[in-house]
Parts: structure tokens; sequence; C-alpha cells
């Protein structure tokens, strides 16, 4: 047996516009990606998010759901369009109740609720205005961001302000390969610091009121190696790492952005964006930092005429912008070869272990530390059984949880796994052309059925802890499989292939 800390946190995690619905129900106004959703040509096979996995009228069953499945947290964003439509002014009080009945429900099948407030769904008179390029929406976020926690602080103690605020600056306003869909690179760049300003603003704010609360962002973050160990390609992965992870991780947790990032982008950035005091508020002290992991980057040097996207749907009318690094067009992503996710991510368990011990190692002030998403999407179908038999996801699972163990082993404080996605949902621009969920949806019926993974996952929360034995711990590679999965015959999908002995670059 495997075991995690005592205490450690099992849970699953959604986001309102993912699941919701409703969108036109309760006083809700419209976010940017109820626009974006239904701009054509934005969104893989037109989808967009108005009965999504309709949520808001079936969580009461998906409560129970988790509750089944053994879950002691869930991870869920609350709609800011939902809340505040207009993105100023009174809370709406047919949201707030939406959200009341829900920490209700949560509350009763005792599972603790943790709040983002941002999962990207900014309302629109507010992008109407300029969006995150604007200094005043970082302030309306916090504003948003303090009301919202007084009225909620006495059922929710663990809050996050952001969910990958990377996502929301250049694949909302450098790629446009997400709402609000602008293709702005110094725009971008101002996005990336008013959405941190907003984060910092809002900790403070929230922090003023409720000392005793958890306050914490989410950031997605990623190992990036370098294909070869030519100095061209190794310079392309500190850039990559530099605009992917430090730029996020210094400021938040170092109180500046790094030198180098900012000497790359000397030509972009806005010479304008950061005020007096700016930096402290974004470096606010932290009581836990939310790690999204999905895959490693792997990348070098090339011509930017070969450069690919990296994210987004194919068929989207954006013209794609490179691969989604700004100021990296010279830049091409590629591989170890290890198989890979329907969203095309490499699977690559080690990389969770290596983002986690960077962290550790290079920030003294790290926080305790939260995966407060990790998954993988496959092609799920129900069988003739009734049953969905994803061993794929099962074995993606195992083997990033395993990997946790080990990073844990080593010294990482880790707390806590909120596996991505309970359900279904609204993939953003690939709609619901991907399954993440440990519980399939039938989109026709609504009917939820929960996958193998899911029986996978209530078995490692009721034991807080797998079943087949340590994973290596100690130094080295684990990447060609020398201790990456267990024996108890459910890993093992991510350490097929060899890597090249790039190295880890840090
Ligand atoms: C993350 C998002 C989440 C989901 C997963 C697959 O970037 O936070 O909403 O789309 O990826």
């Amino acid at each position: 047996m495997l075991a995690f800390p005592p205490g450690f946190v099992w849970g699953s995690a959604t986001a309102a516009y993912q699941i919701e619905g409703a969108v036109a129900e309760g006083g809700r106004g419209p976010s940017i990606w109820d626009t974006f959703s239904h701009t054509p040509g934005r969104v893989q096979n037109g989808d967009n998010g108005d009965v999504a996995d309709d949520h808001y009228h079936r969580y009461r069953d998906d409560v129970a759901i988790m509750r089944e499945l053994n879950l002691g947290a869930y991870r869920f964003s609350v709609g800011w369009s939902r809340l505040q439509p207009a993105g100023t002014g009174p809370l709406n009080p047919a949201g707030v109740d939406f959200y009341d009945r829900l920490l209700d429900e949560l509350h009763g099948a005792g599972i603790a609720p943790w709040v983002t407030l941002y999962h990207w769904d900014l309302p629109q008179p507010l992008e109407d205005a300029g969006g995150w390029p604007e200094r005043d929406t970082a302030l309306r976020f916090a504003d948003y961001a303090a009301a919202v926690h007084e009225r909620f602080a006495d059922r929710a103690a663990d809050w996050t302000t952001l969910n990958e605020p990377w996502c929301s600056a250049f694949l909302g306003y450098f790629t446009g390969h997400h709402a609000p869909g602008r293709t702005e690179p110094a725009a971008s760049l101002r996005a990336v610091h008013h959405l941190l300003l907003g984060h910092g603003l809002a900790v403070r704010a929230m922090r003023a009121d409720r000392p005793e609360h958890r306050f914490g962002i989410t950031l997605n973050l990623y190992p990036v190696d370098p294909a070869t160990g030519s100095d061209a390609d190794r310079d392309a992965a500190r850039r990559v790492d530099g605009i992917s992870n430090r730029l996020f991780t210094d400021a938040v947790l170092r109180g500046a952005y790094p030198d180098d990032v900012l000497a790359d982008l000397a030509e972009l950035w806005p010479a304008d964006v950061v005020q007096d005091g700016d930096l402290e508020a974004i470096a606010t002290p932290l009581d836990q930092l939310g790690v999204n992991y999905y895959s490693r980057h792997v990348v070098r040097a090339a011509d930017p005429a070969a450069t690919t996207s990296e994210a987004g749907a194919p068929d989207s009318a954006v013209p794609a912008r490179g691969n989604g690094w700004i100021g990296c067009d010279d830049v091409q992503k590629t591989g170890y070869g290890y198989p890979r996710t329907t969203m095309g991510w490499e699977i690559d368990a080690p990389g969770l272990y290596d983002i986690l011990t960077w962290l550790h190692r290079d920030y003294p002030s790290l926080p305790p530390l939260y995966i407060t998403e990790n998954g993988a999407s496959f092609d799920d179908v129900v069988s003739p059984d009734g049953a969905v038999h994803d061993a794929e996801r099962t074995a993606y699972l195992d083997a990033h949880f395993r990997q946790a163990a080990r990073a844990i082993a080593d010294g990482v404080d880790l707390r806590g796994y909120f596996v991505w996605s309970l359900l279904d949902n609204f993939e953003w621009a690939w709609g619901y052309q991907r399954r993440f969920g440990i519980v399939h949806v039938d989109y026709d019926t609504l009917q939820r059925t929960v996958k193998d993974s899911g029986f996978f996952v209530a078995s490692v929360a009721a034991a807080n802890g797998l079943s087949g034995g340590r994973v290596a711990v100690g130094g080295g590679s684990v990447r060609n499989g020398d201790g990456a999965t267990g024996g108890d015959g459910v890993g093992g999908g991510d350490a097929v292939g060899a890597g090249d002995g790039a190295g880890v670059k840090r």
C-alpha cells in the first residue's frame, strides 16, 4: 500500500461555464465565453455552454456522485456573470441563491468546497470596457472577490482567485483561441499584469475580512525540456519556461517578473503597465498554491514558419499565432514520442514530480501545494454492459498519483489532489469533443455514468493510498519506467518510450 499523508485531500474539479448551462436563468448576464462560443468558427462543431451538463439544475445529483466517490473536497468556480451580471455593483440574489444551495448540498454531504473566483468567464460588459488589458478590470475583480467571499465566508474556507492566468492572458488576448479571441501581443502582456494584480488585491481584501481562511491561485505549470543539448534548443526551453512558468511563479512568489523574460519581451512589454506597489500586491503571501499539471513541453529552436499551433480548435477561424508562446515564434513544440491523450498532450507522469520538486527547490517562500487539476481526455464510450471502461484514464491517474507520492516522499509539502474533471464537459475551444470526466455524460440525455476511473479514484480516496507498493523515491529520472509504476497492474501508461537524454532543464 502506498499511503498518502493523513489528512491528504482527494477531490475533483470543474468550472462554471463548462458544466452549469442555464446561461439565461436566474438573472445571469453574458460572459466572454457566451459571446465567443456563439461566434461562428470559434468553437469546434459550433458547440457552446448553453446547456453543458445542466449542473445548474442537477447539482444535487452531482454532489451525490461525489459522495459516492468518497471525495472529500470539490473545486468549482463561481460564475462571475451569474453573481454580478455587469461585472460591477451588488450581487445578483438569484445567483447567490444557486451557490448557496450548492454549498448547502456539499455541506450535507461532508464535502469541503474549494471556490475558484475566476475560471475565464469575464462578464461581457467588462470586456466591452477593454477587458483584462485594462487596469480597471483588476480593481473590479478585487471588488467582486471581496463581495463573494464575504457572502459565502461562513461556509467556504479555501479560496482560489484565478485559474490559469496564462490561459486567460495568452489564449484570450494573444493567440485568440479562447475568449475574447483577441490577437494583440502587447495587450496580452497587460492582461498578465492585471490578472495578477487583481489576484493580489483580491487576496488582500479577502484576508482582511477573514485572516483564518486559506487563499491561493492556480497556475498551469510545465517542465520544459530542450529537444537536444544544443545552445539554441536550451535557449528555446529557457524562454518557454520563462513565459509559461516563471513569469507567473516569480511574480507571485518573489514579487518580481524574471529579468530574462523582461529582456526577451523588451520590444513588447508595455513600459507603463507596472505601477508602484503592484508587485507587492501581487506577491501578497499565499496560504496555498494550486498546480494544474497535464504534460511536459519539449521544445526546439526552429524556423518561425514551421511552428505549429499549441492550443485551440483546428477549425477555428482565428489565425493561429505561432505556438502560443509570446516572443517565441522561432520555437517549435516537439515531444518524446510518448502516447498522447486525445488533446494531443503527451502522457508524462514524471513531469508532475519534476514540476513539484522544482517549485520546492526554487521557491523558499513556497506555501503548501495542491494539485488543483490533473487528468486526461480519451474517447470514452458506454459499453453494452452499461459501464465505461476507461483503462487509459485509470492508468494515467494511477501513474500521476504515484509521482505525487514520490514528490511527497522527497520533501514536497503537497496536501491534496483534485482530478480534472468530475464530469465530461464543455472543453472550451474543443466543445464537447474532448472528454476529461471520471463520470461520463451522455449529451443527449444528460445521464451520468461513473467511469471505471471514477471507481478507481473512489478507492484511492477511501484508502488514502494506492495498492501495489511504493513508487521509486530519490534522485534520477524515472522517465524510462524505472519505478514510475507500481506492481498493481494499473500503472504503466506513462512509461513507454525512451527520453533522449536531453535532460530536465532545471
Ligand atoms: C485546464 C483548464 C480546465 C480544462 C483543462 C483540460 O487548462 O483549467 O478548465 O479545460 O485544462
